[in-house]
């Protein structure tokens, strides 16, 4: 085996942006032009991606001690792009039901975790309030249980082993059109458009325990 060059020039696959489904043009209370002001940019992030892994795939990481600032600076962007998209695909995966109190598996695991879907609902809401990006309700794997996140920006602050099932989108574009700086009003919105099918789905697919 001959001298083989250290270069991430590791198999990638470019990927395309998923299509919104059109329930997502129907919402109540989120228009049209703020579901596509989100996808845009989801659209970006999924170019992105692409971009910087394209780039990665060029760097010679024997001579890393020139390119270590480039890395660093791509592998960030990259944290930001994937970030962008996973949010995005939940957020958009997730809406266009009617809302209401949750149903199924995933109604017990709130009762089990928040002791009701009001006091659920209550800390989200407030968790939604209080970041600068995102919110999000996550099983983590290691503490057993859901817990609600916070996220100032689509890179941070997700925990290891912790799988999302609720995704709420707190960044400006995401209520200014609807309700300019009525975020309140947004995310109660945003609840009355969650499916809950979806994240019952979710719940069987990643086989999270419910009891
Ligand atoms: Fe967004």
């Amino acid at each position: 085996m001959g001298e083989t060059m250290s270069t991430l020039a590791f198999n990638f696959e470019e990927i395309a942006p998923r299509e919104l489904k059109p329930a997502l043009y129907q919402l109540d209370g989120i228009s049209r032009a703020s579901v596509e002001a989100h996808y845009k940019l989801y659209q970006g992030y999924v170019n992105k991606r692409n971009e910087i892994l394209g780039k990665l795939a060029d760097v010679d990481t024997a001579s890393a001690n020139q390119v270590y600032s480039e890395l660093r600076a791509l592998k960030v962007d990259l944290s930001f792009a994937i970030g962008g998209i996973k949010n995005h695909e939940i957020y958009f995966e997730h809406l266009g039901g009617s809302g209401g109190a949750a149903d199924g598996q995933v109604a017990k695991l709130i009762e089990r975790d928040f002791g009701s879907f009001d006091a659920w609902r209550t800390d989200l809401k407030a968790t939604g309030m209080a970041g600068r990006g995102w919110a999000w309700t996550a099983y983590d794997w290691d503490e057993g249980r859901l817990f609600n996140y916070v996220g100032d920006a689509q890179n941070t602050f997700p925990i290891w082993n912790a799988t999302p099932l609720v995704a709420l989108d707190v960044y400006e574009h995401a209520y200014f059109i609807d309700y300019q700086t009525d975020r309140a009003s947004y995310i109660d919105a945003f609840m009355a458009n969650l499916d809950w099918d979806v994240v019952n789905g979710w719940v069987e697919q990643y086989q999270i325990p419910t009891r």
